[in-house]
């Protein structure tokens, strides 16, 4: 009889911690999908660039249906001519978080993550978050875009302008769009649930938000928990383009991960490209031919260089950062491709 008490006991205690547990945890001053911004903001930081509403026409729908279709209705209630003939933004740029931990560059995790969730694995960094960031077109996209990079570098609307021109190869926005499209974005920013903070920074900054620790350490823990700009490093094909990087045996399967998540997101029936790749033998062959070659059907060669827009068609393809395909990842690709039986 007493083991049963004592039985009875220990279930009720249990019971008792883990609803306290499960209380605590839950016991933070922000919602799970709280924005980030909004809880910086209440920590006393500056907010990053917010959309000018006050402009005739201004909506986040409009600016949403310009990202992903290109086109939209003006306030005049007619039809704007399209952003760019070839590409959408969503050609480059997911809109859904695409990195498993936002504070780390990771292209394996991300591929993973990817295509778990059946999105593609692209050049262009996620415009979900983009407008928690505060530097745009990092590191070597000088290289690429010169002076252009200058005004774009800290300015979000610029970034915007100088991808609608240049990245879409398409015609430039005018205020209400711009301000728009910065509209959808800020319906696409980082959510609280999105870091993965841990329960001891979580107390700090529920701390600091209640008047009871220190605003600037919570600051920059929370910030800690995500990348404020998106590095980018561009790097060169392999010097033997015939025995490619040596130190790394590729893995067919993770190639064709690659292929059909990447390549084919563009190239599939000639979505946004003219020329067309499939999971054929042909398509295969084709590429194969062309890897030891110095010409531009040299996967080696696209992934790293891209191409230039070629007069007459405005299609071009951007490089591959090293953030946006490891080296493996490219032997991978070669792998998957060198495939006879596939
Ligand atoms: C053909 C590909 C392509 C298209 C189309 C495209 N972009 Fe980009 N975009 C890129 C690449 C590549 C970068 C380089 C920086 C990065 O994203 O890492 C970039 C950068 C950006 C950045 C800065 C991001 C950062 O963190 O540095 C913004 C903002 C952006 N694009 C918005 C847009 C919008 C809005 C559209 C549609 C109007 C668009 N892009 C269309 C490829 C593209
Ligand atoms: C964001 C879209 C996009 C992605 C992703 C993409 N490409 Fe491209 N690719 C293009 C565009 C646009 C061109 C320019 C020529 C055209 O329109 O066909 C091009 C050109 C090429 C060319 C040269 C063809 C020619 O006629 O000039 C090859 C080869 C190629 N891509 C292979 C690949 C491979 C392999 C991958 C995957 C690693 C890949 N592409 C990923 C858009 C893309």
């Amino acid at each position: 009889m007493s083991r049963y008490i004592a039985s009875v006991i220990a279930l009720a205690l249990t019971a008792i911690l883990f609803t306290s547990l499960r209380w605590t945890d839950q016991d933070y001053s922000w919602e799970a999908d709280e924005s980030v911004a909004a809880v910086l903001e209440a920590l006393g930081e500056k907010p990053n660039a917010k959309p000018d509403f006050s402009v005739d026409g201004v909506s986040a729908e409009a600016g949403k249906e310009l990202v992903l279709y290109g086109i939209t209705k003006g306030p005049n209630g007619r039809k704007v001519s399209k952003q760019s003939k070839h590409f959408v933004c969503t050609t480059c740029h997911n809109i859904q978080r695409e990195d498993p931990d936002l504070s780390v560059v990771d292209p394996q995790a991300r591929l993973e993550y990817v295509h778990e969730k059946g999105m593609p694995f692209l050049q262009g960094t996620a415009l979900y978050g983009v407008v928690n960031r505060t530097k745009f077109y990092n590191g070597d996209y000088e290289k690429k875009y010169g002076d252009l990079v200058k005004p774009a570098r800290n300015n979000i609307r610029e970034a915007i302008q100088l991808c609608a021109v240049e990245c879409s190869q398409g015609r430039e926005l005018n205020e209400w769009e711009m301000e728009s499209v910065l509209a959808y974005l800020w319906t696409i920013d980082l959510k609280m649930n999105d870091l993965l903070i841990n329960e001891e920074d979580a107390k700090k900054v529920d701390a600091a938000l209640n008047g009871k620790g220190n605003k600037k350490e919570a600051v920059k823990l929370v910030k800690s928990y995500y990348l404020q700009a998106s590095p980018a490093t561009f790097v060169r094909p392999p010097d033997n383009r015939r025995t490619g990087f040596e130190e790394i045996t590729g893995n067919p399967e993770n190639g064709k991960l690659i292929y059909e998540s990447s390549c084919l997101h563009c190239h599939k029936n000639g979505e946004y490209a003219f020329f067309k790749l499939d999971e054929s033998r042909f398509s295969l062959d084709y590429l194969e031919k062309h890897i030891p070659r110095y010409t531009r059907y040299s996967l080696y060669q696209v992934s790293r260089w891209g191409t230039s827009p070629m007069a007459g068609k405005e299609t071009y393809m951007p490089n591959y950062t090293l953030e946006k395909m490891s080296n493996q990842q490219l032997e991978d690709l070669r792998a998957y491709i060198e495939l006879s039986d596939n």
